[in-house]
């Protein structure tokens, strides 16, 4: 794990020694400091997709969003993600994805996610036999720059759309999320390169990332919450496609969890020049891939079996095919087989192959929600202030 870096911050010294007696005595100090986000705007694929995808091009169809909504709810899991659970967390509604037109609220926010979005262009998009969206990151960034100037526009109608539109001054007081980079590494993956053709590659996504955080922050925006990319090689779609590679003592695929690691040490080095650029921007680092590797070094320590192995999926050692997914039918044998869920997806890491159970986004949330994963070491709720 990377160690947060707390020798550069600099905290006034009065604010220091109030921080000090008051972490003897008084708590309500620290309440104080609270931020209060009205808003939360994010971007990223599907670890944070609330919608966007499903809305669009790929429908999310049973048994996804059996586990909390009780039908689909346009997640690629069996309920809540980490955004869900992080809206929640700082007194916010589950986000409306900016993409859905059908009952969709934006008063405290809204999602340009969508699952299978990358930073840079994708080479191949859906409906193409390995596409991804083609809603990446740069159409997000311009999603959101259009949504800053009309929702003001609409607001102004009045009555209903007072109440579905944020007021303006939401947009520098919220918090900016991000989780996006897997389906860069991702596309080399499949795409046929090699780990080091894609790692070579991880300077140009991440110039393309500071790029649109540095557009999104001349919107306005001053409060940054950035995923770095999970443990991939520890996911069943790598592990079933590419069995020969290295394994680690957990059964993750050692020389792709690298390129994920690369991708992060990298991330890193962009936010520190990015905190160097965007002088009055408070940008949190947070060590998703840490928490979510967790799971698969010490699952029954934290409640989980079977961390490699999908809950809804089909075929193989870790319960996956790249030719049906979780929904899909199956004819074996000359019957039809539905691929449904795992009898306790609450035990459970993986849900389809790609993607967390509800249980695992839960664990992640309440592990990076304290701040102990961050850089600065700051909970979620206070992830606004410079420390
Ligand atoms: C990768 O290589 C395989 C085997 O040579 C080929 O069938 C497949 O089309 C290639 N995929 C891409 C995206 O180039
Ligand atoms: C399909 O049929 C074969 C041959 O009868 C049998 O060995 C196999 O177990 C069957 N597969 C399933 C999933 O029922
Ligand atoms: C694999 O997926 C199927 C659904 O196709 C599910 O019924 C089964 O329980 C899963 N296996 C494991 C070990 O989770």
């Amino acid at each position: 794990m990377e160690s947060p870096s707390i020798l550069k911050f600099t905290i006034p010294l009065s604010c220091f020694f109030t921080l000090l007696l008051s972490a003897a005595t008084l708590k309500p100090v620290f309440a104080s400091k609270v931020c209060n986000f009205p808003a939360i705007f994010n971007f990223g694929d599907s670890n944070s997709d609330t919608g966007g995808l499903s809305a669009t091009l790929v429908r999310a169809t049973p048994p996804n969003g059996e586990t909390y909504f009780g039908k689909p709810a346009g997640r690629f899991s069996d309920g809540r993600l980490t955004i869900d659970f992080m809206a929640m967390g700082v007194g916010l509604p589950y986000l409306s994805a900016y993409l859905d037109s059908l009952g969709t609220n934006f008063k405290h926010g809204a999602n340009f996610a969508t699952a299978g979005s990358t930073i840079r262009l994708p080479s191949r998009i859906i409906p193409a036999a390995g596409g991804f969206s083609p809603f990446y990151l740069d159409v997000q960034y311009s999603q959101f720059e259009q949504f800053k100037e009309r929702s003001q526009i609409i607001r102004r109608q009045g009555g209903i759309y007072a109440h579905l539109m944020p007021k303006k001054d939401y947009f520098p007081k919220a918090l900016y999320t991000f989780d996006i980079g897997q389906n860069d590494l991702g596309e080399g993956f499949f795409g046929n390169m090699t780990v080091e053709e894609v790692s070579a590659s991880i300077p140009d996504i991440l110039d393309k990332f500071s790029l649109n955080v540095k557009n999104i922050y001349k919107l306005g925006a001053r409060s940054f919450w950035i995923h770095n990319t999970g443990p991939i090689g520890c996911l069943p779609y790598i592990l079933a496609t590419f069995p020969s590679a290295q394994r680690d003592s957990y059964g993750c695929a050692k020389p792709y969890n690298d390129v994920a690691q690369s991708f992060n040490h990298k991330l890193k080095e962009a936010i520190v020049q990015l905190r160097i650029d965007l002088a009055s921007a408070a940008i949190t680092y947070v060590d998703i891939y840490s928490v979510k590797y967790s799971l698969y070094r010490e699952p029954h320590k934290y409640g989980f079996e079977l961390p490699l192995v999908a809950c809804c999926g089909y075929g193989g050692k870790y319960n996956y095919s790249s030719s049906v997914g979780c929904g899909g039918t199956v004819t074996v044998n000359g019957s039809q087989i539905f691929v449904g869920s795992c009898e306790r997806p609450s035990i459970r890491v993986n849900w389809d192959g790609i993607h967390y159970t509800e249980a695992a986004n839960k664990f992640v949330f309440a592990q990076i929600s304290t701040g102990a994963f961050s850089d600065p070491p700051v909970p979620l709720k206070m992830a606004c202030h410079q420390v």
